[in-house]
């Protein structure tokens, strides 16, 4: 089971601190989200995992983070500022603007009418001034991708770190978008965060590795939780294929408004190195920023040495909120117990849950018991699988409902057993384990915990 309706995991991610919108205070900020203190660990978790699997565990992939701001003739020549632009139209009636690919039969979203005006094209790209003067050249964007930071470094991490190639570089970040219809909670919106690889690779190799890329990456979604019967693979046609791919296949998912894009996998080819090498200092489009010749980039490689050539890339491209909007929504599970009372529990895997422990002393504020479990909180902190809670309420039953919602795997209770003489009961130094899924418990002594918990989180 998963869940059908978006209005089920906004709720719950309000009620329980995942995700919050944007300067609430002040009415929002549309299309702008902010993430809770649960929210956060979670797209921590998401991101460490994308890390883990497509840097630290490879030899031929290597991390980046560049700047949000960008100069402006990074994407003068990335081709953006003349095609990074959706279609809009305006309602003549109600006065709405909307995207014109997402209206349905040419119809008004809000009044159903077709009296819209003549689409025009809107660059989505945000700028912003540099500077202390006031002066309309002196500008930056926010990248609307991560990717451009990559192609701009490629010579530099050449330099530095001398790969051969098939090699990649990977970077998690912000990107902005001036969406004209945000919606559908986290799915379309404004500040987003992408995780992308850029994987170069030799021209005529670089089908193989789309193929290999399309594979790894589907894979690794399916090992984060998500069920096979909810992804797909689409391949656009070339008509609906952005301007600098040769060919695309995305990674959808059945999110609760239906199979959409959760990931990209573009061929890029030499596009990207090939603008930036080639068409830099033929045009100055800002004449008060000078082209230094010297410092022209030739964004190649020699292989072999004395034969340069611009390498293909191959760019799987993740949304990091669309992948946590996948992931509440395949955990998400409404159960009915044996007392046919409601049980909502997020089944969410191990690794990507915001809390992996909580500890409840069995009493509120009884010095023996809280000392206990606050020990038993720093020895398994120290283990390092992440954030532990500890849950002084008091009610055991009402911690296990709201470890249930926020998906916390295990819950440890200490009672007066865990702390009594030894020769009082044989239960002495147990404590009680609760699986959140099986919901059964158990007593398991303190010196094999540690040992538990870390092949339960390996
Ligand atoms: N560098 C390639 C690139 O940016 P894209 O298909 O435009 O390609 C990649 O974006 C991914 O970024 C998408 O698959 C999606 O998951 C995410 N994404 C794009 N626009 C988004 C938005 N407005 N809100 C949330 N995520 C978005």
């Amino acid at each position: 089971m998963a869940a059908e309706n978006l209005e089920e995991i906004v709720s719950l991610c309000k009620r329980r601190g995942f995700i919050f919108p944007s300067a609430e205070i002040y009415g929002g900020l549309q299309g702008v989200y902010d993430y809770g203190p649960l929210g956060v660990e979670l797209k921590n978790n998401l991101k460490t995992s994308w890390w883990k699997s497509n840097v630290y565990e490879r030899d031929d992939i290597y991390g980046l983070d560049s700047a949000i701001l960008t100069h402006r003739k990074i994407f003068y020549y990335s081709g953006h500022e003349s095609t990074f632009a959706d279609l809009l139209v305006d309602c003549k009636q109600c006065k709405k603007r909307w995207r014109l690919d997402h209206l349905k039969d040419g119809k008004c979203e809000a009044c159903g009418s077709s009296n819209l005006t003549e689409p025009r094209a809107f660059n989505m790209m945000f700028k912003t001034t540099m500077g202390p003067v006031e002066d309309p050249d002196a500008f930056a964007y926010l990248r609307p991708e991560t990717a451009q930071g990559i192609f701009a470094n490629f010579k530099n991490v050449m330099d530095s770190m001398s790969p051969k190639l098939p090699f990649g570089i990977a970077q998690i970040g912000k990107a902005f978008r001036n969406e004209i219809t945000p919606r559908n909670f986290i799915f379309r919106v404004r500040e987003f965060e992408q995780l992308e690889i850029e994987f170069f690779v030799k021209p005529g190799e670089d089908e193989k590795w789309h193929e290999y890329w399309v594979e790894s990456r589907l894979a690794w979604w399916k090992n984060q939780g998500l069920n096979t019967e909810r992804l797909k693979l689409l391949t656009p046609n070339t008509s609906e294929l952005a301007h600098y791919a040769k060919a695309t296949v995305d990674i959808l998912y059945k999110f609760p408004h239906g199979f959409e894009e959760l990931e990209g996998i573009a061929n890029r080819t030499d596009y990207d190195l090939g603008s930036h090498t080639q068409d830099q200092g033929k045009l100055n489009i800002n004449a008060k920023v000078a082209v230094n010749k010297e410092s022209i980039a030739k964004l190649t490689v020699q292989d072999p040495p004395g034969s340069h050539f611009i390498p293909y890339v191959i760019e799987p491209s993740a949304g990091l909120d669309r992948g946590v909007l996948a992931i509440l929504t395949e955990a998400y599970e409404e159960e009915t117990l044996k007392d046919n009372k409601k049980r909502l529990v997020l089944k969410i895997k191990p690794h990507l849950a915001p809390v992996k422990v909580a500890i409840i002393p069995l009493k509120r504020n009884d010095s023996l018991l809280v000392e206990k479990a606050k020990n038993l909180k720093n020895a398994i902190l120290a283990l390092g699988i992440g954030r532990i809670a500890f849950e002084d309420t008091g009610n055991i039953g009402k911690s296990y409902r709201r470890h249930d919602e926020i998906g916390t795997p295990l819950c440890i209770t200490v009672d007066f057993d865990t702390i009594a003489k030894s020769e009082n009961t044989e239960n002495h130094d147990t404590v009680t384990l609760r699986d959140r899924d099986t919901m059964q418990q158990k007593r398991i002594n303190l010196s094999r915990l540690d040992e538990y918990i870390t092949n339960y989180f390996a």
